[in-house]
């Protein structure tokens, strides 16, 4: 018996060890992503947070098959103090059983990003909402907040955008002589787009909202990037200062530019955006902008790929989502993008990359295996 004891002691002892031994050390791009649970983490379309110290990475719950895609669950958090292991903090905004509420399950949440504000110390997440059975018709963005970083957040609302307000960058002029678009056959469609039609369009009811992001300036500043005008162009605004509301100040970006999957980050006083191009769940070839404002002038600075035709063309076989500055390292950023697979949608992978530079210019090489040293060198 004593015997028998002894040998349950030393499994025990040395499973521990095995599990201990199983922390990680590097990022390796498209594997699973397995937790401290060994679960490959389920938090698609992300958004970091850091706070505190510790880095909170949100994102879509998905479920297993093509239902996958639709909001079952909600959000979920996870957290981690060095960027490599993550540990499951639950379902930070729960969808809605009751069927009245727009966030209703089985409606649509993507890329949900979350941020901090320092005057009110809540917590706001944005994020993309469709609504039930209505395919990607709605367009609207959603806002929840919470007192505590992994929840629970409280849902607010989701609705469109800026409805009877003009851009900065657009004047009464420019809206008069948009032109109306009665179908994509239209002659002129692409040249009528950059013009304003779909703007004008939408002008009464709100502006669309799908992929999107948020980014905070140094100085507090919050700023809700999303892809609007059925997706051709951005539109870039600032927040309220406690961050639960759009302000009236707002810019288009690349009209006609067809843009999605807009990540920011700002680097010696520059503002960069990484994007992606228009093709579903497909990748496509990646595009770098930047801007030495927010709500100033973005310039295309084409696509930030080294490599392969294959990886320019596909951006590793990924979409961008965000960028996260690293702790305590100077001018260190990761580009985080997700594999998706419509199919299965909980199967997703994700794409960790070091973001380098060459002469102040932001660029994405794919490296299989790497770590936080590479940002020392
Ligand atoms: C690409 C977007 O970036 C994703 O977030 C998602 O909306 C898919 N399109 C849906 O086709």
């Amino acid at each position: 018996m004593k015997k028998y004891f002894s040998f349950l002691f030393v499994t025990f002892i040395l499973f521990s060890c095995t599990k201990e031994d199983k922390k990680q050390s590097e990022f390796i791009s498209g594997e699973l992503f397995l937790d401290s649970n060994n679960e490959h983490i389920n938090a698609h379309g992300a958004g970091f947070l850091i706070h505190d110290n510790t880095y909170y990475w949100f994102g879509q719950h998905m479920v297993s098959g093509k239902e996958g895609n639709k909001a079952m669950v909600g959000v979920r958090v996870y957290s981690s103090t060095d960027l490599y292991n993550w540990k499951n903090e639950g379902v930070a905004l729960k969808m809605k059983e009751d069927s009245s509420s727009k966030l209703q399950i089985g409606s649509v949440l993507e890329r949900p990003k979350v941020i901090f504000n320092k005057k009110t110390k809540k917590f706001v997440m944005w994020f993309h909402h469709e609504l039930k059975d209505q395919g990607y018709k709605a367009a609207l963005t959603g806002v929840a907040v919470a007192d505590n970083v992994s929840g629970p957040y409280k849902y607010i609302n989701s609705f469109r955008i800026h409805a009877n307000v003009l851009p900065q960058n657009f004047s009464k002029e420019d809206y008069d002589n948009a032109a109306e678009i009665k179908s994509r056959k239209d002659k002129n469609w692409k040249e009528k787009v950059v013009k304003g039609a779909f703007f004008k369009r939408d002008f009464k009811g709100g502006q669309m909202s799908r992929d999107m992001t948020l980014f905070v300036d140094d100085d507090e500043t919050g700023y809700h990037i999303t892809a609007s005008e059925e997706n051709q162009t951005l539109l870039i605004s600032k927040l309220s200062d406690d961050y639960l509301s759009l302000t009236k100040e707002y810019i288009r970006v690349f009209p006609g530019g067809r843009n999605e999957a807009p990540a920011i980050f700002k680097r010696n006083g520059k503002y960069f955006m990484f994007s992606s191009g228009l093709t579903g769940w497909k990748p496509n070839p990646a595009r770098l902008s930047v801007a030495d404002s927010m709500l100033g002038k973005w310039t295309s600075l084409g696509n930030p790929v080294i490599g392969t035709t294959e990886e320019k063309a596909t951006t590793f076989h990924s979409q961008s989502t965000y960028v996260i500055p690293v702790i305590d390292k100077k001018d260190a950023f990761i580009f985080v993008a997700d594999r998706w697979r419509p199919k299965n949608a909980i199967d997703g992978r994700y794409v960790f990359l070091p973001v380098q530079f060459k002469d102040n210019v932001p660029y994405l090489e794919f490296k299989e295996k790497w770590d936080l040293s590479i940002f020392d060198k």
